[in-house]
């Protein structure tokens, strides 16, 4: 593992990675990202040179995928289009990044024989009861809500097909809701957080019943790494960190935690066909692979998450307005 080609690593997630491979491994780093709007050069900030590379450019673009896949030993496929609320406004870059950029990564892996690992969300197994005492398993059948859900569902699959019709070296993992350092203010914790923090109500989508299973992205990066040096190749591993919450009570811990009344929030529009509830039981990833979660503690990950947002007005500061339009033009 002395090449990792990291795409999507301008991302939340993905350049999480990319510091969690460089503290913890000797790898060199290409980054392949199209740097989309939810890029963000400076979350690889601090890196090493002479240890990481950005490649800007399309995970589709196969003839580009084909060269940098050739030359690297294994590839950690973040890319996509990530955003539930943009692919109900408009399905398409879903469809190509994530369908179309997923086949053209393992067109080139099946050539070049390159150890593969598509990363995955639980949304692909739809949702699930308040009361419903299951979680989510590696065995729960595919179910998938949204433009977004169904076409990371659809990724899953083409993996799983290449494995056994081509033998393709790859594994899935298939995470809950991150939070952390370097998310998209679109998206629900970081929206709230900077709502506060430049004097607009957190809004909650419908009641706020919804219920979602929250993991630090640093432990989203260490449980990917236990997998690319443990795991079973063809296996899909679940990972979670026992995080639920119901919207509801994040949006009251967040008001809380920034010394705002708990009832300072706005109830907006619902989001279309909202899926109630996902929950992970991680059980296959902590057993097989010894794998474990270090933010045990929800309230102070979330605490220091706010503290990350106050102390990095410069980068989200330009993008708040446009943001909010968007959503105030919905009701959200
Ligand atoms: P993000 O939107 O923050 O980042 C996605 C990155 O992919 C961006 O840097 C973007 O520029 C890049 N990208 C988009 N289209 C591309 C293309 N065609 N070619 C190359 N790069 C492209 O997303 P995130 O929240 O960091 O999610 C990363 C991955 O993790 C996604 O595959 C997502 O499905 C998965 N995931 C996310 C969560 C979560 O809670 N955010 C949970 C489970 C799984
Ligand atoms: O479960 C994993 C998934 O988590 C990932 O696959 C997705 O990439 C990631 O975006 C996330 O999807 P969600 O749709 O769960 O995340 P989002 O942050 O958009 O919303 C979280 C919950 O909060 C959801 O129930 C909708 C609600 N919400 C969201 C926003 C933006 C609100 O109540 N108010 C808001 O302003």
């Amino acid at each position: 593992m002395d090449r990792i080609l990291v795409t999507g690593g301008a991302g939340f997630i993905g350049s999480n990675f990319v510091h969690h491979v460089i503290a913890h491994t000797d790898a060199r780093v290409t980054v392949l990202d199209k740097m989309t709007y939810a890029a963000s050069r400076e979350s690889l900030d601090g890196l090493p040179d002479d240890r990481v590379e950005l490649v800007v450019g399309d995970v589709a673009d196969a003839m580009l995928v084909d060269e940098l896949v050739r030359d690297h030993d294994v590839v950690v496929h973040y890319a996509a289009e990530s955003h539930n609320d943009n692919s109900l406004d408009d399905p398409s870059p879903f469809v190509q990044t994530n369908l179309i950029g997923t086949f053209s990564l393992l067109e080139a892996v099946r050539k070049h024989d390159t150890r593969f690992h598509h990363i995955s969300t639980d949304e692909v197994y739809g949702d699930l009861e308040l009361d419903d005492p299951k979680r989510f398993t590696e065995d729960t059948p595919y179910n998938p809500s949204s433009p977004y859900s169904s076409t990371k569902a659809g990724s899953d699959l083409l993996v799983r097909a290449w494995v056994r019709s081509f033998g393709v070296r790859a594994t899935i993992s298939n995470c809950s809701n991150n939070y952390g350092p370097w998310q998209h203010i679109e998206k629900f914790i970081p929206r709230q957080i900077t709502n506060v923090l430049v004097g607009i109500r957190p809004k909650l989508y419908g009641t706020g019943a919804n219920v979602r299973d929250w993991i630090h992205a640093d432990d989203h990066s260490s449980a990917v790494l236990t997998i690319l040096e443990k795991g079973r190749i063809g296996e899909t591993y679940l990972i979670g960190a026992d995080g639920e919450k119901s919207n509801l009570d994040v949006v009251r811990l967040i008001l809380e935690l920034m010394g705002r009344p708990a009832d300072d929030f706005d109830h907006v529009n619902d989001r279309a066909g909202h899926d109630l509830r996902y929950a992970i039981e991680s059980g296959k990833l902590r057993s097989e692979l010894g794998w474990r979660p270090t933010y045990g503690d929800f309230e102070s990950g979330l605490a220091a998450t706010i503290d990350w947002y106050r102390g990095h007005e410069d980068w989200w500061r330009s993008h708040k307005e446009a943001t909010e339009a968007g959503y105030a033009a919905k009701g959200q």
